[in-house]
């Protein structure tokens, strides 16, 4: 097998007690291995520990143990080499469409001209021409994703970690974020990690999805899923769709289960 894009090896992370409080394990020795043009979905209940993990990776903490490989190099802060997008909107308030896309490319140097032609390539592939010149506060949040997840692609990154990024938008929303980011990564392959406690969103996106147990966090399994591409909402029906889901269901149930008995 070739070299991993991306090695997680034995990263836990425990975070100190606030005023004399226990401390929270929030992850346990975790390792995953990402090949690169791989689109891996981590679920998990909500508490387990499936953004500490990403944070780590994108270099926004730092892990108890172990340590993070992004293309054989050690992950020692954030870096143009991942683009990511959370639940909430991170877009510059201040800045119009044009200019969160464009933003990262300009703090690397990239001239005005291919600035703009890549700006408005990526304005063009999420859907957002006519919209160019508005701030995030005149977007519907489904339009503001879009903008980050053109932001973070714009900048042509290593990995795109993506952190519950259609957590807040409505479910119809949602829907046709999953097929515009699944319609991007069919065309341009790139490295994805991807956190949702959802376990449609999981399947419908992914080639594997990683379940981790309830906190404190670990990987207890890591299923592929083998639905063909292009894949269409229709796919959500399907018997094999349906045969993951009721598997992933029942392994996240149990999690559910022990998170809220406050295991
Ligand atoms: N900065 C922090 N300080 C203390 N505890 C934290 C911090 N960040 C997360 N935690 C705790 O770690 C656990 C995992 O959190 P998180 O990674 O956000 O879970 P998830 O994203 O799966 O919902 C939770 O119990 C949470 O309260
Ligand atoms: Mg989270």
């Amino acid at each position: 097998m070739s070299r991993p894009k991306l090695l997680v090896e034995g990263v836990s992370r425990v975070f100190p007690g606030v005023r004399g409080a226990a401390p929270v394990r929030a992850l346990e020795p975790t390792n995953l291995s990402v090949a690169e043009n791989d689109f891996i979905t981590i679920l998990g209940p909500s508490g387990c520990g499936k953004s500490t993990l990403l944070r780590i990776v994108a270099g926004l903490d730092r892990p108890s143990t172990g340590r993070v490989l992004l293309d054989d190099r050690a992950v020692i802060g954030p870096g143009a080499d991942r683009g990511v997008v959370f639940q909430s909107y991170t877009l510059f308030p201040w800045l119009t469409v044009q200019e969160n896309i464009a933003y990262g490319l300009r703090e690397k140097g990239v001239a005005q001209n291919e600035r703009r032609e890549i700006v408005s390539a990526y304005i063009e592939k999420v859907g957002l021409r006519g919209f160019e010149n508005h701030y995030p506060k005149q977007l519907s949040g489904g339009m503001q994703q879009r903008t980050a997840i053109a932001r973070a692609l714009a900048n042509d990154p290593a990995i795109l970690l993506l952190d519950e990024p259609f957590g807040a938008l409505d479910n119809q929303t949602r829907a046709l974020m999953q097929e515009l980011l699944l319609g991007i990564w069919e065309r341009e392959r790139k490295t994805v990690l991807f956190v949702t406690h959802d376990i449609e969103e999981a399947i419908f996106l992914a080639a594997r999805v990683v379940v981790m147990t309830a906190r404190p966090g670990r990987i207890k399994a890591d299923i592929p899923v083998d639905l063909p591409h292009p894949r269409h909402y229709r796919m959500k029906t399907s018997p094999e769709f349906s045969e993951l889901k009721a598997r992933l269901t029942e392994e996240i149930r149990a999690e559910a289960v022990l998170a809220a008995e406050g295991h």
